[in-house]
């Protein structure tokens, strides 16, 4: 009897399992009715009363055996089907590859060309106060942009509201810095517009400010110059129209020779061979004094451009909104290096 246990045991300790049904056939055969457990504690009857008690442990020791040795493969086959549940993260994604937002790969496009000539980035706060968004960009207390229908203003304080310009952080790096300042700024804006194809209540701008001594005009054309040439082609030629601008004196707009056309004039340039691109001016000297900047000793130039418009003109899209939707079909066309 002894013996007889011993082989079990060991045959016990020696059984694995792979599945779920050689488990539970293990089971019938040594702790159903008719299993082997059974039969043993059957044949107790006949063994000797003073082996009984040693032999009664043994045989008990056996049935925990069996019993734990079923309770392991069954935790361990489920340790198992529970590992192959979990994704493998080390695989490549059977997913196509996201892809750059436009409006990001022409930020930035934007951003390296000006720093490979010395611009900084500089941030500022969407919601902004008036000092930083009118008043220092000399804005009279009565100009329109500060109307209601143009601005969002932050819970009906007239001092407080979403920016509606990048202008505003040129306002903040002059507070903060002494020149020599050569930094770009761009960002999301808002203004209380009506959603269409050429207009949206919220975009992007890159705002560009050069404030040193003896910083001319001269300088702001071939700074824009360079960069429309990085950005649109070697082939680009520039031309600046006069404007107005509160905050520069004298101010412009710049227009590159048409990209589509190449000048010959199609609907895009509404066959004049120009479309514009951006305002810019020299820095009013109101405007460096109300920053803290000695306008005697230093002069700036100071240019703006929303990121929306040069998209459109650089890709060919033709709807504002088609930034906003997030369409897959939109967005998967556009693959970038930066
Ligand atoms: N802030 C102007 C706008 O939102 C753009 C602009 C024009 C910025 C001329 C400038 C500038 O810095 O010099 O329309």
């Amino acid at each position: 009897m002894k013996d007889k246990i011993g082989k079990l045991l060991e045959e016990v300790k020696a059984f694995n399992a792979d599945s779920i049904d050689q488990i539970e056939a293990f089971r019938i055969k040594y702790l159903s009715k008719k299993g082997i457990i059974t039969t043993l504690f059957a044949d107790f009857k006949t063994v000797a009363p003073a082996d009984r008690k040693e032999i009664g442990q043994l045989m008990n020791g056996l049935k925990n055996a069996i019993q734990d040795k079923i309770i392991t493969l069954k935790e361990s086959l489920e340790s198992v089907a529970e590992s192959q549940d979990k994704p493998d993260l080390t695989l490549p994604s059977s997913s196509p590859l996201g892809t750059r937002h436009p409006l990001s790969i022409v930020r930035n496009d934007i951003i390296d060309i000006f720093s490979r000539i010395g611009f900084t980035v500089s941030e500022g706060p969407e919601i902004e106060d008036d000092f930083h968004n009118f008043s220092a960009l000399n804005f009279p207390a009565d100009h329109p942009a500060r109307d209601m229908q143009d601005t969002f203003f932050i819970e009906k304080d007239p001092d407080i509201a979403l920016r509606t310009h990048t202008s505003s952080v040129q306002v903040r790096v002059m507070q903060n810095t002494e020149p020599p300042i050569r930094t770009i700024s761009p960002g999301r804006v808002f203004r209380n517009e009506a959603i269409s194809a050429r207009a949206h209540c919220i975009f992007h701008q890159v705002e560009g400010l050069y404030v040193d001594t003896d910083v001319s005009f001269a300088d702001l054309k071939q700074t824009l110059y360079y960069f429309a040439k990085e950005l649109f082609g070697e082939k680009t030629e520039t031309r600046f129209r006069p404007s107005y601008f509160p905050f520069t004196e004298p101010s412009a707009e710049m227009d590159i020779s048409c990209n589509i056309c190449g000048g010959k004039g199609c609907n895009i340039c509404k066959y004049t061979g120009w479309v514009e691109i951006l305002g810019c001016g020299m820095v009013d000297p109101n405007v460096l004094e109300l920053c803290g900047i000695d306008s005697k000793k230093y002069t700036g130039f100071a240019f703006g451009m929303g990121i929306e418009r040069i998209t459109m003109l650089k890709y060919q899209i033709n709807d504002l909104r088609l930034f906003f939707e997030n369409d897959i079909r939109f967005l998967d066309q556009f693959k970038s290096t930066i």
